[in-house]
């Protein structure tokens, strides 16, 4: 088994975090008896950006769209380049052009990580949110009229196609066949957002129907915020449209500690275009050339993109191993109050992988 990644560290301390997530995935390469074959793109950077002028080459989807994932650190250097220049132009164009319609978090408290919410144990919380990533909320359909007059109206209209909610119901319900608890809870808003929402939640009855072993239920929006910060050992998967997904998706990981260990996946299913794994944090130019930038997130992303390649016991394997060393203070990074830097907290999980 070879599987072709592409590797784009991108800015800041993606530089640092990368070469971690990297020997990490090659440790496991090496543990379960598969191939990697790593190729390393300078593009989506500010770097790039200052002696190119664009983000990306021309040909970036010849470049990257044949690889069977991409593993990429984080873009953004804002004293360089405007973020909405540096993000638009490289992660949002993966993100639609490779048609990733999925975007997974997983949410799940580790050991040595203080969590904000009182008493909870690691094991408590455990589940993963399913976010729409393509379509709903976030549409480019509207407009303003009267603009600057006091009759000014604003308009943005939600999209819901039928192919677009199936698709990402179907993963999740999938995903929680997949698991133990085999349960499902979708976010809605139907008593208020009276079109759509009714809609979404008519899709996830039908789509039930396919998968008679897992339980599901629904709560709206608001109350279900509230649940994941007072009863997150409630929750298995979450499926979310695009809007509620992207709030649930940053709340889950919040409720479960620093931001610099969580994982996130943007994810074709079908496999017809590569996913994107990355880190869920961002460049961090505030500590950027310390060294001591948390590598967990970037690692945790490998172990996802080897779920997703395939690969079940290495990415298994790699979860295990950094609860191993998040459970040793003294192999912790800074934001945790340990003394490790990046490269010593790297080594150590790829060592307790061996
Ligand atoms: P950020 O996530 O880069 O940093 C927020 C805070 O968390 C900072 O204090 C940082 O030091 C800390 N932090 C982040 N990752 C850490 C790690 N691995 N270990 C230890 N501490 C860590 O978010 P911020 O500052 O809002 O954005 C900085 C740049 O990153 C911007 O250009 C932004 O657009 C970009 N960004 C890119 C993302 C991506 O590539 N997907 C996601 C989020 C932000
Ligand atoms: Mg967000």
């Amino acid at each position: 088994r070879v599987h072709r990644i592409a590797v784009i560290p991108g800015d800041g301390i993606g530089k640092e975090v990368v070469p971690e997530g990297v020997r990490v995935l090659e440790a496991a390469a090496k543990k379960f008896g598969f191939k990697l074959q790593l190729d390393n793109f300078d593009f989506a950077s500010c770097d790039y950006y200052e002696k190119h002028g664009r983000m990306l080459p021309e040909d970036w989807k010849d470049q990257i769209g044949k690889h069977d994932a991409i593993f990429f650190g984080a873009v953004g250097m804002p004293d360089k380049v405007p973020d909405h220049i540096s993000l638009w132009g490289s992660l949002i164009l993966f993100r639609r052009e490779f048609d990733q319609y999925v975007n997974l978090r997983p949410v799940r408290l580790m050991p040595g990580v203080p969590s904000p919410l009182a008493g909870r144990e690691p094991g408590d919380i455990d589940f993963w949110v399913v976010r729409e990533n393509t379509e709903g909320e976030y549409s480019a359909i509207g407009g303003r009229m009267f603009a600057g007059t006091e009759r000014e109206v604003v308009v943005q209209e939600t999209v819901m196609s039928r192919v677009g909610v199936d698709r990402v119901l179907k993963f999740a319900f999938e995903l929680a066949q997949s698991t133990p608890k085999k349960h499902l809870t979708s976010a809605t808003k139907s008593n208020g957002i009276a079109i759509t929402m009714p809609y979404w939640d008519e899709r996830v009855k039908e789509m039930a129907k396919s998968y008679p072993d897992v339980k599901w239920n629904q709560f709206h929006i608001d109350i279900l915020t509230a649940h994941f910060v007072m009863n997150p050992d409630k929750f298995n998967v979450v499926v979310a449209s695009n809007l509620f997904g992207d709030i649930l998706s940053d709340l889950g990981p919040a409720c479960t500690g620093t931001i610099g260990i969580a994982p996130s996946g943007n994810i074709n299913p079908e496999r017809k275009y590569p996913s994107v794994f990355e880190p869920v944090h961002g460049s961090a130019p505030d500590i950027y050339g310390q060294g001591i930038a948390n590598p967990i997130g970037q690692i945790w992303s490998g172990a996802m993109m080897l779920e997703h390649l395939g690969e079940s016991e290495a990415a298994k394997a790699i979860v295990t191993a950094i609860e191993k060393v998040l459970a040793e203070p003294k192999l912790r990074t800074r934001d945790l109050k340990g003394p490790a830097n990046t490269v010593e907290c790297g080594k150590a999980i790829a060592e307790a992988l061996a």
